[in-house]
């Protein structure tokens, strides 16, 4: 059974962004280009890839409205967007509290908004976490600097034991990414939590609460996936490049919510065509054109 109707998606886009500034002094990390689009476009198409329909838009008082601008309610890619603030950045777990009336009695996903994935075999591995219908499901991958993530501590049978957040040693090259499936007792767990000792809602505990309850599902990415990092300048312009070196060869867009809308069969080809009218005078829009004409639906 897919849950993704039941499932609903929390996208978290707040932050103080400070690694990014002066970039970041006027307007949130999230909202800055990846190549071609806004950074939180690739993170909204990972949460539509999905199936998900109902998302949560978190983000800082001085940006909501900006986001709201960019956006909308989500009735122009055929879903549903709501807005909620974040006071102060007290923690990614703290977006399950701020989204408890939201989240009800659904499943969800909660998708980072500065997390950008890529490669043929994502979807699945997405449609794979959608399935599970009790416990959490989170994703791991191996990078060359662990202390800056939630990394894995395994036994001497390969088993995980442990999430640790930002080790000073880090006891494994894999990390967490920013895409963690719960079920809905994420509520309850998110509702035990303390703060750490840098002041925040740690989701790498809220993962060790399912880890110890033997719920964590835990999919290691492989090769094929590129997972790409935002936050530093130079991370950032690395992502826009593999953005832009990926789409001139192919001719396909990457995080296009209008083209995955489209193919998910949520809006139709005349509301794609008026989407791409509003953009006509810039590429993207004319990459709408485009599909369109071509009518390829099989494929994201
Ligand atoms: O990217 C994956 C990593 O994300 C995980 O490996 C870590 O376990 C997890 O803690 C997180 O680490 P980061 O250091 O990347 O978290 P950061 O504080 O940069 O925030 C991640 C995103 O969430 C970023 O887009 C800003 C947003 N955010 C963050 C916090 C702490 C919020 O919207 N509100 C917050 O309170």
């Amino acid at each position: 059974m897919n849950y993704s109707s039941l499932r609903k998606g929390i996208l978290l886009a707040g932050g103080k962004g400070t690694r990014l500034a002066p970039l970041t002094s006027a307007f949130s990390k999230q909202l800055m280009p990846v190549y071609d689009k806004p950074m939180i476009y690739y993170s909204i198409t990972t949460l539509m890839l999905c199936g998900i329909k109902k998302i949560l838009i978190i983000s800082d008082p001085e940006n909501i409205d900006l986001y709201f601008r960019l956006l909308g309610n989500g009735d122009k890619w055929g879903i549903e967007l709501s807005y909620a603030i974040q006071e102060n950045p007290e923690g990614v777990a703290q977006s399950v509290l701020i989204g408890e009336e939201f989240i009800d009695s659904s499943h969800i996903a909660i998708a980072l908004g500065d997390n950008i994935f890529h490669g043929n075999e994502f979807i699945p591995l997405l449609r794979s976490a959608d399935t599970l219908k009790k416990g959490s499901t989170v994703f791991a991958y191996p990078v060359r600097d662990p202390e800056n993530y939630g990394v894995l501590s395994f036994d001497d049978s390969g088993s995980v034991v442990g999430i640790e957040e930002k080790p000073e040693k880090p006891p494994s090259q894999y990390a967490l990414t920013g895409l963690y499936f719960y079920d809905n007792t994420v509520v309850e767990k998110a509702k035990e939590l303390t703060f750490s000792a840098r002041g925040e809602l740690e989701i790498s505990d809220l993962n060790i609460k399912y880890l110890n309850d033997k719920l964590l599902n835990i999919n290691i990415m492989g090769r094929g996936i590129a997972w790409l990092d935002t936050g530093t300048i130079d991370s950032l312009q690395e992502a826009s490049q593999y953005i832009r070196t990926l789409e001139h060869r192919q001719g396909l867009k990457i995080g296009c919510p209008e083209e995955v809308a489209w193919r998910q069969g949520w809006i139709n080809d005349q509301q794609l065509e008026k989407l791409a009218a509003n953009l006509l005078k810039s590429s993207y829009g004319e990459y709408l054109t485009k599909i369109l004409e071509l009518n390829i639906k099989d494929g994201i």
